[in-house]
């Protein structure tokens, strides 16, 4: 008997120590203030988003959450503005599957805001189809919107510099890789529609967003724009909602145990949008608040180049 219920203050310990050390992992420590400034988070009506947006306005921010859906984004500006006890937050429509609405959104931001501090470029999705500028949707909403925005939005940045632009990316990253013919041809990384094929698109436009930063760090040599690409961990969050529901099913008690909550899931972001002192790691990626090496072929400036060049003429900027 005594053994039995040895073996399980053992078990439980162990199960303990293991969600609230390893899956928790390392909050973003900084306590800086960002009264008089001025923040976007996309996709922040949930999931990480939405924690870092609250997070961001108790610092004193003034925090856009730029979300597609009106609806989501009005009752999540409700959110924000209670958990944070700001009422500097607004909603502003942008949705990154639409070159039309990403220069919308810009204009408007534009005009009516002075500033930009730190941009959040934290949208995405797991989701095969197009998007409505026929571009492969995840390659188009994870990569090319957010590409458009920051460029739109680059020279006000570094008007108020020093400034910041954060890039969540994800560890699938590593299994990325950018199919240049297929993108020519199909303005699409990579077609398919089996379980393996679409976690392969998503880890490409993963890929993108390493690159993209790569390049965006050069570019921004001499200014005072710093950039950071991360992985967020795995998190229990509405990123699977479009999978099979047999897989969702089956994923619900693992995500519940083993992966992060939003909040643990938005240190890392938090940690690239305020942390003093990590201007001279720009351009690098970042998991648990840390920063990390990544493989050549995320740091590939040839590859960083020419993801560039295509991705202004498939945004109309070339
Ligand atoms: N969850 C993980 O384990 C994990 C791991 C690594 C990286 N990440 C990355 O972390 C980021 C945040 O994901 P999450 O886990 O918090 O997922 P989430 O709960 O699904 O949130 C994603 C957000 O992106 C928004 N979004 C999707 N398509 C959009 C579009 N076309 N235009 C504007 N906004 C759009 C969603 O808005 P709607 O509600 O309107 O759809 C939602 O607000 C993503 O970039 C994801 O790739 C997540
Ligand atoms: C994150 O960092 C903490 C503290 O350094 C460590 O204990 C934990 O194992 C790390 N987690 C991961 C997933 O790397
Ligand atoms: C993040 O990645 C997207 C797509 O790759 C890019 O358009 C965006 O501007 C990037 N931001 C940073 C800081 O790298
Ligand atoms: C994705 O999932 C959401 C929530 O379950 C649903 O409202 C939406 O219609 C789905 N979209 C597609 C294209 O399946």
């Amino acid at each position: 008997m005594s053994t039995v219920l040895l073996v399980l203050a053992v078990v439980v310990g162990a199960a303990y120590v293991y969600r609230h050390i390893v899956v928790k992992g390392q909050r973003c420590t900084s306590t800086a203030k960002l009264h008089g400034k001025t923040v976007i988070v996309t996709g922040s009506n949930t999931g990480i988003g939405k924690v870092t947006a609250i997070d961001l306005a108790r610092r004193g921010a003034r925090v856009i959450l730029a979300c597609r859906s009106k609806q989501r984004g009005e009752a999540a500006l409700h959110e924000v503005r209670r958990e944070s006890g700001s009422n500097q937050v607004v909603f502003m429509p942008l949705d990154l599957g639409s070159l039309k609405s990403v220069r919308s959104f810009a204009e408007t931001f534009l005009k009516s805001e002075a500033r930009l501090d730190v941009l959040v470029n934290n949208a995405g999705i797991y989701l095969q189809g197009r998007t409505e500028d026929g571009l492969g949707m995840m390659f188009g909403v994870n990569h090319i919107g957010h590409f458009l925005l920051t460029s739109l939005l680059l020279d006000r940045l570094k008007q108020c510099e020093p400034s910041r632009v954060v890039n969540v990316s994800s560890v699938a990253h590593n299994f990325g890789k950018i199919d240049f013919d297929c993108l020519n041809t199909h303005k699409a990384l990579g077609l398919g529609t089996s379980f393996m094929e679409v976690l392969q698109v998503y880890s490409d436009s993963k890929l993108c967003n390493v690159l993209f930063t790569h390049e965006l760090a050069k570019r921004l040599q001499g200014t005072k724009v710093t950039c950071f690409s991360l992985h967020p961990g795995a998190i229990n969050s509405e990123l699977a909602r479009n999978t099979s529901s047999v897989l969702q099913l089956l994923l619900k008690p693992l995500t519940a145990f083993f992966f992060k909550n939003t909040v643990q899931g938005a240190q890392t972001s938090l940690h690239c949008a305020v942390q003093e002192g990590i201007e001279p790691l720009s351009g690098r990626y970042f998991s648990n608040c840390t920063v990390r090496e990544v493989y050549d072929k995320a740091k590939d400036d040839a590859a960083a180049k020419k993801l560039w060049e295509l991705s202004e003429r498939l945004c109309g900027l070339a």
